[in-house]
């Protein structure tokens, strides 16, 4: 039986480095031969994590939103539009440079909600389903592509396998969310007994001779598990928890009876978003949380760029091309990974 690694079973091995400041390292990555995403980091499409203030954000860092679809097609085309007409007009950013991603699922109405995104300005649509490798997802590629032809950036997802991706990427596919069941209120796993240790699915699909970039997904946890993900072979992360209750995420603020503040945070599979979304459940594949208040994402947003740069130097590597080169892994034990976590004695 294959083995099969994530996060914390590994760690990277510092290097020699001629790297002087952070400010030397480039941590951008490329979308497609025009477009780039100065910050490799893209927001997770939940209703706890990605509407227009979050989406507007990571386009101001040079990251990508992907707005959720859990909403008419009129109100999901609605955020999308005030994403685009802020940016051009705060921002004075061009067509060419906004970057904006919104899901669709692959039955009902999603060919027409995908068209009304496209129309409003979204240049990349995620095909959102928990389970990527699946015969609607070719169909729905299929379609969406000779809908809106070959610009549009089709974003499917997720799939655990190389088999998987490969197969994304030749039904149409510019970008694959990668790992099942690894998300930080994912309970796949536990309900299906299917999935792979997040990081692995990385290193597998890192493997593909395909174009089709390698999007990590879910158990991302800090900088450090994104220096990994992209070290193993990932162009992008998408994070959910580390930016949900921030106040760019969607949702009010909670305050208990000792003034502490949280926000809302909660799979798209779980229990109480199906039923407040559709009114009914069926399998129950995530959890509802209450997550503590991180106040301005700009502080999580900064930390990461920093921490991305720093890991890269690290590594020796001046981007994230020479990173794949560069970098080596080394497995660690319970141990090492007990040293790896602030541990002063007593606490
Ligand atoms: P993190 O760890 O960043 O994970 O919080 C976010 C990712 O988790 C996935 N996701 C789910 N997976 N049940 C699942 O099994 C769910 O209810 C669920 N909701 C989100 C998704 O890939 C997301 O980006």
């Amino acid at each position: 039986m294959k083995q099969a690694l994530t996060y914390d079973d590994v760690l990277l091995v510092p290097q020699y480095s001629d790297i002087k400041s952070r400010k030397e390292v480039n941590i951008a990555a490329e979308l497609n031969d025009k477009r780039v995403l100065q910050l490799p980091v893209i927001s997770s499409p939940m209703d706890t994590v990605t509407e227009s203030e979050m989406a507007y954000t990571m386009l101001q860092y040079g990251g990508l939103g992907v707005i959720h679809r859990y909403n008419t097609v009129l109100e999901q085309a609605g955020l999308v539009n005030e994403v685009f007409n802020s940016a051009m007009s705060e921002l004075g950013m061009s067509t060419q440079e906004i970057n904006i991603a919104a899901a669709v699922g692959v039955s009902g109405d999603y060919v027409q909600r995908a068209t009304a995104l496209w129309e409003n300005g979204a240049n990349i649509i995620c095909v959102d389903v928990a389970h990527g490798h699946h015969l609607l997802v070719k169909d729905a590629l299929y379609k969406l592509r000779m809908e809106l032809g070959d610009e549009l950036h089709i974003m499917p997802g997720n799939i655990a396998t190389l088999e998987g991706f490969n197969d994304l990427a030749d039904w149409g596919a510019n970008s694959v969310r990668c790992n099942v069941g690894g998300g930080s209120i994912c309970s796949t796993r536990i309900q299906t007994g299917h999935g792979i240790p997040g990081l692995q699915t990385i290193f597998d699909c890192a493997e593909s001779d395909r174009d089709a970039k390698i999007i990590a997904d879910g158990g991302i946890r800090n900088s450090g598990d994104i220096v990994k993900a992209l070290a193993a072979g990932a162009d992008f992360v998408m994070l959910g928890s580390m930016l949900a209750g921030t106040d760019a995420s969607p949702g009010f603020i909670i305050e208990d009876t000792n003034d502490l503040k949280y926000k809302l945070y909660r799979g798209m599979a779980s229990k109480e978003a199906q039923i407040e979304w559709r009114g009914e459940y069926s399998s129950n594949e995530g959890i509802s949380t209450r997550i503590p208040y991180k106040g301005k994402v700009d502080l999580v947003l900064n930390e990461i760029k920093n921490g991305i740069a720093s890991g890269l130097s690290y590594s020796g590597a001046r981007n994230i091309n020479q990173l794949w080169d560069k970098a080596r892994f080394v497995k660690q034990t319970n141990a090492g990974l007990g040293e790896s976590k602030t541990h002063i004695l007593g606490k």
